[in-house]
């Protein structure tokens, strides 16, 4: 979603602001601007890329040492040059970049407009420069203390004033903010990535927190203007994670690296031996775990889908009835959470809004919360009671690819976990691990036919809907794959459980509409070869995900792509493949901006 950086010291800060924007244009956005403060303030923005931007300030000749930068992801107001942050005061002497919605704007805008102020901007953001300029009194950080005690809603802000150059504000709450310290210069940003290569030392503001930045040191305090006594972390991931190593795009490189995230995320946690799995982070939890009745699974998008899999993994291997909610939908309904319910909270980025306000609920409900998330130190990691990482590495691609498959293993793990001390014997528990110990060889074996999946990409580039099916643990797959069809080459696809076509969905059948089976060797097997055959009575066209060695199924699809044989319950980390490079490659010839597709963003971090 939205990013903000902003920096102070020696370095000239144009090509440091406009850098950090293009390492956090991952995140989705469809404006961006800068300004620049050294005694006055240089302001520029538009709608557009950050290359566009980039164009603007040179044309400007924008000079200086302290500044602030954003990409907006429109929620009040429509994506164009006004709308653009960072928003001022009337003044022009205050300058802000926002993330996140300001819930009392309207109210707080009428006041300030009965006080004579006059507005330009469509956004709740421009509320927050005008309420600064009206409390300010010649100390900045108390009156943004003052205004941010006024504000109701998410915000991760940061705030320059031409009053105070060589300052930079930063304030948090609901919406990350990250503070990078280097000699003197100093770093704000809302994803480390964004100062990475400047400064690895930083910390996380926690909410009502704020930093006062200047070259040569940060104050942490809170909106009452206590001090608080922040430690510095190390950022530990490497730079390269976050560049695209030669590959045409994020999402490629990223749907490659799956035979490696994968092993990544069973690393030293899988106990040959004993056919078993152990998790560092959930050790004090095992007890809940041993004694859980039920689970509850909470997640957006393609987390969602990564907790339909679960279900059915956790009611085979441990023998538990599972529920799997959208986090959106679980916050406003009356969850019932009596003793023994359990729930996991899932999410790449551990940003979500909505997933992080389930959290919440749940939690006032008395629940156990364990995370299941991919970002070290992110909002849902360190609100949950204990959990999981993905350690996957950073997802850069907003189609979300590797995190899927990483959230699979670690379900897939917890769930063998979970049913070794209930229902699954030493010896099935051996074999489960071992099958899962072989599942990186094997995604590599499918990425091996990406040129295949390519070609059929281009021979289907001009169809415009689709229709995705699969059964049992490929059914949450078939939803991913029309997701990822959606997201990125803007196609309309949608995903069913096989055995429902004919409920409705075979109305749509013809030649327009491609049908993409998973048909992988297991108990439904013969079933789905049935509607296979359905599809074809009624002309329709079929691509089909199989098992190597299925040779009979060449003779009833139009398109086959082969996946190894593995445990049946292990199938969907490898049928998503090579549903992620159909997605992939469809875009690409449909001539899509693969890694930022329109109006989506990588971590929603609004409700
Ligand atoms: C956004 C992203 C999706 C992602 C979803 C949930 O919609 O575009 O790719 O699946 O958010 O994100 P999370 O970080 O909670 O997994």
């Amino acid at each position: 979603m939205c990013g903000i950086i902003g920096y102070c010291g020696p370095r000239d800060v144009v090509p440091l602001l406009i850098a950090g924007l293009k390492r956090m244009e991952y995140r989705g956005y469809d404006s961006a601007g800068i300004a620049v403060n050294d005694g006055s303030l240089r302001i520029v923005k538009d709608a557009g890329k950050v290359s566009n931007l980039e164009q603007l300030v040179r044309d400007a000749a924008v000079k200086g040492h302290s500044g602030i930068g954003h990409t907006r992801w429109a929620t009040h107001g429509a994506p164009n040059q006004v709308n653009a942050h960072p928003h001022t005061d009337e003044s022009a002497s205050i300058a802000l970049a926002h993330n996140g919605i300001i819930e009392n704007y309207s109210s707080l805008r009428q006041e300030l407009i009965r006080s004579g102020h006059t507005f330009v901007s469509d956004t709740d953001t421009e509320t927050i420069a005008h309420l600064i300029e009206e409390l300010y009194e010649g100390d900045l950080p108390h009156a943004v203390q003052k205004a941010l005690r006024l504000i109701r809603g998410t915000y991760g802000l940061a705030i320059v004033s031409r009053h105070h150059p060589g300052m930079v504000i930063a304030a948090r709450m609901g919406s990350p903010m990250v503070i990078g310290h280097g000699h003197g210069e100093n770093f704000v940003a809302s994803d480390p990535a964004a100062f990475l290569s400047m400064t690895r030392e930083a910390t996380y503001l926690e909410d009502g927190e704020m930093a006062v930045l200047t070259p040569d040191k940060v104050e942490y305090r809170t909106l009452s203007d206590e001090p608080i006594d922040k430690k510095l972390e190390q950022i530990t991931y490497d730079i390269a994670a976050i560049e695209k190593g030669g590959f045409a795009h994020f999402m490629l490189k990223e749907i490659c690296e799956q035979p490696q995230t994968v092993a990544d995320s069973m690393r030293g946690r899988l106990l040959i031996e004993e056919g078993a799995v152990k998790f560092g982070g959930m050790a004090q939890a095992k007890e809940i775990l041993s004694e859980a009745k039920r689970v509850i699974f909470l997640g957006c998008g393609t987390s969602w889908h990564a907790g339909l899999v679960g279900e059915y993994l956790f009611e085979e291997l441990a023998g538990i009835p599972v529920e799997v909610e959208y986090s959106s939908e679980f916050r406003y309904r009356s969850p019932i959470l009596e003793p023994g319910t359990i729930v996991f909270a899932i999410s790449q980025s551990g940003e979500t809004a909505d997933t992080l306000a389930a959290i919440r609920e749940a939690k006032r409900h008395g629940a156990p919360v364990f995370g299941i998330c991919n970002v070290v130190g992110s909002a849902i990691a360190r609100e949950t009671d204990a959990g999981v990482f993905l350690h996957a590495g950073p997802e850069i691609g907003v189609a979300s690819t590797k995190a899927f498959t990483s959230q699979i293993t670690v379900l897939f793990m917890l769930a063998l976990q979970m049913g070794r001390s209930r229902r699954v014997g030493a010896g099935r528990g051996r074999e489960l691990v071992q099958q899962l110990k072989d599942i990186p060889q094997k995604i590599s074996r499918i990425l091996a036919s990406r040129e295949k999946i390519e070609t059929i990409a281009h021979r289907y580039r001009d169809s415009n809907n689709f229709l995705y099916l699969g059964r049992g643990l490929n059914f949450p797959v078939a939803l991913e794959g029309a997701l990822k069809l959606k997201e990125i080459s803007y196609v309309h696809a949608e995903g069913y459980p096989a055995a429902e076509m004919k409920h409705g969905p075979i109305a749509l059948i013809d030649r327009d509409m491609p049908v993409v089976f998973i048909a992988t060797h297991d108990g439904t097997y013969e079933k789905v070869i049935s509607n296979i055959e359905e599809v074809r009575a009624r002309g329709g066209r079929v691509l089909a995900i199989a098992t190597e060695g299925d040779t009979e199924i060449v003779k009833r699809v139009d398109e086959v792509v082969y996946v190894p044989e593995t445990d049946a319950l292990l199938t969907p980390l490898l049928t998503v493949v090579p549903l992620q490079l159909l997605a992939y490659y469809m875009a690409v010839h449909r001539g899509c901006d693969v890694d930022q597709p329109r109006n989506l963003a990588k971590s929603v971090t609004v409700e």
